[in-house]
């Protein structure tokens, strides 16, 4: 699947001000400046679509995003983000989780990691949470020309082994590149995997 389309639909500052949820949806969540406005630039191929900055913190709403009039890709607010006030991140907080909770058409939130670090013990509570909430999820290790891929890989399997302590089953995960490109491919075509099963369950629902 290519992208031929990528519009800004939205900013909202809660869930039920988002756009009607009548088209699969696809979240990007992480900490602040892990690089999720950037990777959604990078899969769009669109430098302007997102507001990325050096500065945490810049994405404040929930921003949608629509892919050749298909699908959604929905921008969100960091996590774990210490210098703005704790009123601040509280309401950051509960915009994020009313949105995953509630939000009907969500198929995946894709969780991004920095894979400079070796595994974080926010990263993996924010994973817990999506697992009381029964949210469906998948993991991308970010900004992997920022070390050599070697030690991207050796921090994404050690990741998953952290993870392996507490889950039963492991979701698929990505290594991606926003400055190079790498992983837009396994990315989108997991997308399209996922929307075409949307729309099997769906014509299966009509038929019935
Ligand atoms: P908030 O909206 O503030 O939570 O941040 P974010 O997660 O959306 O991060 P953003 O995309 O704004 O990127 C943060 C910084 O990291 C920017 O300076 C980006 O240029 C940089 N960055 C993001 N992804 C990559 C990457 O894959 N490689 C490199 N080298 N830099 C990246
Ligand atoms: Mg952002």
């Amino acid at each position: 699947m290519d992208v031929v389309t990528a519009k800004y639909v939205i900013s909202s500052p809660s869930v039920d001000l988002c756009p009607k949820p009548d088209k699969p949806e696809y979240a990007f969540i992480g900490r602040s400046n892990v690089g999720k406005s950037s990777l959604i630039n990078m899969i769009t191929k669109n430098s302007s679509l997102a507001k990325t900055s050096n500065t945490p913190g810049k994405t404040q709403l929930i921003n949608h995003f629509l892919i050749n009039n298909e699908f959604y890709i929905v921008d969100l607010p960091g996590y774990g983000f210490a210098k703005v006030s704790q009123n601040t991140r509280a309401v950051w907080e509960k915009m994020i989780e009313g949105y995953i909770k509630e939000r009907k058409s969500l198929v995946t939130v894709f969780v991004l990691i920095d894979s400079r670090h070796e595994p974080q013990k926010l990263d993996l509570e924010f994973l817990r949470k999506l697992g009381d909430w029964g949210v469906a999820f998948n993991m991308v290790f970010t900004k992997a020309d920022k070390s050599t891929q070697r030690e991207a890989a050796k921090h994404a399997r050690q990741f998953i082994e952290a993870m392996k302590l507490e889950w039963e089953f492991i979701p698929r995960s990505f290594i991606t590149s926003a400055v190079k490109f790498h992983g837009r491919k396994e990315i989108l075509g997991y997308i399209k995997e996922l929307n075409d099963q949307v729309a099997e369950a769906g014509s299966q629902i009509a038929d019935s």
